[in-house]
């Protein structure tokens, strides 16, 4: 839930290290450091709020040095302040280091520490490393930090450095992602790819219980916590720099939601070839699909709804049974779980702690796991029996929009792949990957259109301005039916992540049975009703909630004149395509409304409050 870095090399660590931190800031951001050896003293500044008040702080007070580590915090232990910030010192103020995870024996090892003199400056889990390797330090700093690891118990990444050991850091991982990256004559540490992608596209992935030692004289070496070197390959990263700047849009957001269309189009061309579906990387064997007699999806956030689109998908073309699990709920509900079933953990991050959980237990009860996720060489990618990449590029913005619409394009791949393996493919056949392939024009086309009329940006500065007249007592209600109900929990979700008004998605079905309660003139009630079989059921319910004075923001099909006018309040139009491949385009106004309600309100649209990306603590 934090961002780490560290550096080693000719340039000056500070300005490397707030480069990365600006890249990492999406992991936390309630407060930010940096710790940097000049001089033979190690130099810390710290401050709580996010990045920009740090990097005010070091232009009025400028650290130089060449080995330095840095990080963003998304607190765990110990409110957000200054002293609380990372990096933390041991007690001498020779050693520093930054930490990712959470030690869940912290508690123990501090009182033993106190008991031998060490005093504490914070109330962080994570100062008990510091201070762990100070008393385990006899001149090498990671021979040091393998003896500290030993008693650790919990997750984490930290890297580490000393004031004797200049050009020289050390990290671990356990079970938190850590990334080394080599450079011509300088070295990273970070926790993810982005925070170093400009300097450098070599990389080592740490595995978990390893170790590094980075050292400007030695190069890069790497340990099991045994002591014992590994021998491992650096990859080199395709992505490009650009790909995480925000190319002129003002919201990573919004430009994450105008990439869908590439996106997809990326997808759908390096995946169906020949009129076939192909998974160049899976390692799952074809005949695994054909024996199968359930599917469990588990899957967190954004990734868990578009696991329910998977749902429809799979249940309505392959008819097998399947169901979908949050994965903090699958983890410790037992679950039925066997052989027989095919687990699906869905992904952005491949770090998210509760999937990775219940990945970890699926396997352990002897089903096959298959992960689908965006960033390689994820924890979840690597531990997962087979993975399919989703290749959206990376995902900056907190609240998730591409990763979504890239998971359910796999989805949509893997019902065909499925189908066609166990021969029951029929309704479906050519024309559903042709279909598919048109997808990305559609939405390309529609975005433009979009662009143009600005009505969507409109309606939330209408909402707005509602909400202060109602004195704010307004909230959003969204239902839908069939496949686009999973998107009727996603447009609630975008909206809540970012605008902090409460919002809630609903089957349309169950309106009736309780959510009918809260409509007044309050609500606004936004309403999935494009053309499909349950068209006239959604007309239905618009007309209930407009019989109750409620107000409706309705997607409805293009040229849908019916629909327009029962829906009136407001209407937001998406081009006409089968049902089964409509959620790619559904939920496109739904994230543009909750960034223009968010962008309304005045928030800080990617990195919403209390949030962050990626959530490696249970
Ligand atoms: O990295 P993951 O896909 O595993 O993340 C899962 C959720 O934490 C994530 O989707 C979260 O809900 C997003 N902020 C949604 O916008």
């Amino acid at each position: 839930m934090c961002g780490v870095i560290g550096y080693i090399g000719y340039r000056n660590a500070t300005d490397v290290i707030l480069k990365g931190l600006s890249r990492l800031e999406y992991r936390g951001y309630d407060s930010a450091g940096v710790a940097v050896l000049a001089d033979g003293e190690i130099e810390t500044l710290k401050r709580q709020g996010k990045l920009a008040v740090l990097k005010e702080e070091l232009d009025k007070h400028p650290i130089r040095g060449n080995t330095g580590i840095g990080h963003t915090r998304w607190a765990t232990h110990g409110v957000p302040n200054d002293t609380n910030a990372h990096p933390h010192l041991d007690i001498h103020g020779c050693i520093a280091i930054v930490h990712n995870g959470i030690i869940e024996n912290y508690q123990e090892l501090k009182q033993a520490l106190q008991k031998k003199g060490y005093k504490f400056a914070s109330d962080t889990d994570s100062e008990t490393i510091a201070h762990l390797v100070s008393s385990e330090y006899k001149g090498d700093l990671l021979e040091a930090v393998k003896k500290a690891a030993a008693k650790l118990k919990g997750s984490f990444a930290a890297a580490v450095i000393h004031k004797g050991e200049p050009g020289r850091i050390v990290g671990i991982r356990l079970d938190s992602p850590m990334v080394v990256g080599l450079g011509t004559n300088e070295f990273f540490i970070a926790s993810d790819i982005p925070a170093i992608l400009e300097y450098t596209k070599n990389v080592i992935y740490l595995e978990n219980g390893e170790m590094v030692d980075i050292s400007l004289a030695k190069g890069v070496s790497i340990y099991g916590l045994d002591g014992k070197e590994r021998k491992k390959k650096a990859v080199t990263i395709k992505w490009d720099i650009s790909q995480a700047e925000k190319g002129g849009y003002k919201h990573f957001m919004l430009k994450e939601i105008f990439e869908q269309p590439t996106v997809l189009h990326k997808i759908f061309g390096e995946r169906i070839k020949k009129g076939n579906v192909v998974f160049d990387e899976l390692a799952i064997k074809p005949a695994v699909f054909k024996k199968i007699k359930n599917i469990a999806v588990v899957a967190c956030g954004t990734a868990y709804h578009a696991g329910l689109t998977g749902k429809y998908l799979l249940e309505k073309v392959t008819r097998i049974p399947v169901w979908v699990d949050q994965a903090s709920e699958f983890r410790y509900r037992d679950p039925i779980v066997n052989k027989d079933t095919l687990v699906i953990v869905v992904s952005q991050s491949g770090e998210t702690a509760d999937t990775l959980a219940g990945l970890r237990e699926a396997k352990r009860r002897g089903a096959k796991v298959l992960a689908i996720c965006n960033v390689l060489g994820s924890t979840i990618a690597r531990e997962a029996d087979g993975v399919i990449y989703t290749h959206a590029g990376p995902e900056i913005a907190v609240a998730s929009t591409k990763a979504y619409t890239a998971q359910i394009a796999i989805f949509q791949l893997l019902t065909y792949y499925i189908a066609k393996e166990r021969g029951t493919v029929k309704g479906v056949d050519k024309g559903f990957l042709q279909g598919l392939k048109k997808i990305p024009h559609i939405m390309d086309e529609m975005l433009k259109e979009y662009e143009k009329e600005n009505k969507i940006s409109y309606y939330a500065t209408k909402f707005h301005e509602y909400y202060h007249a109602r004195n704010n007592k307004s909230c959003f209600l969204y239902l839908a039916r069939n496949v686009n109900y999973p998107n009727a929990l996603e447009g609630a979700l975008k909206l809540k992540e970012i605008s902090y008004i409460c919002a809630e998605g609903y089957p349309a079905g169950e309106m009736k049975h309780g959510p009918i309660a809260l409509i007044d003139e309050n609500p606004w009630v936004v309403c999935l009703a494009i053309k499909s079989d349950t068209y006239d059921k959604m007309l239905s319910n618009i007309q209930e909630i407009k019989a109750r004075d409620g107000i409706v923001i309705a997607v409805v099909s293009k040229g849908d004149k019916l629909a327009k006018e029962k829906s009136i309040n407001y209407a937001m139009e998406v081009p006409v395509v089968p049902e089964i491949f409509s959620p790619f385009l559904v939920v496109v106004p739904l994230q543009l409304l909750a960034y223009y309600v968010g962008r309304a309100f005045g928030y800080d649209i990617d990195k919403p409050r209390n949030l962050a990306k990626s959530v490696t603590v249970e």
